[in-house]
């Protein structure tokens, strides 16, 4: 059993899909460990996407994240990082697999309704910024 970490982005949160894909997130198996609902602020979505700081859209990532109210969780499961990955889809919903959470409820490649962490060490950093030991179960 591993972890992962997601957060449900702005466009998600204002299409009113958390109900959904939350449901959909634990249908696949996983187990939510730390979950939270909160607005990131404008340095912490920049500290979050530091690695793409260089890309042309990074500025549009940082507004986007930042325009409203996410969910973050952390989740659990055998293979968790793969397998959340295989759940939400490529990055652009046009080339996201039917069934997959982009695919039903991602707008295009900057709007995508989720986030999935890439690798188990990512997930280990990734969910130690969003949640303190205590809240997490
Ligand atoms: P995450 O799970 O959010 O990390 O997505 P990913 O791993 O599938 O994609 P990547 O890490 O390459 O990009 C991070 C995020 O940047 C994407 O999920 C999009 O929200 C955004 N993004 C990626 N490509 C573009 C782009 O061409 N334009 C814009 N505006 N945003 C992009
Ligand atoms: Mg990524």
């Amino acid at each position: 059993t591993n972890r992962t970490f997601t957060m449900i982005k702005p466009d998600a949160v204002e299409n009113g899909h958390i109900g959904a894909i939350l449901e959909k997130i634990t249908a696949a198996g996983f187990k939510i460990v730390a979950m939270k609902y909160t607005q990131l602020s404008m340095r912490d979505a920049q500290e979050f996407y530091a690695i793409h700081k260089e890309r042309p859209f990074f500025g549009e990532l940082v507004d986007f994240m930042t325009r409203g109210p996410i969910v973050s969780a952390i989740l659990e499961k055998e293979n968790a990082v793969e397998d959340f990955r295989a759940l939400i889809g490529a990055t652009n919903p046009a080339e996201a697999a039917e069934g997959t959470i982009r695919k039903m409820f991602a707008t295009d490649i900057a709007e995508n309704a989720i986030h999935g962490s890439d690798s188990d060490e990512n997930a280990a950093v990734e969910g130690a910024f969003h949640f303190s030991g205590r809240e997490i179960y």
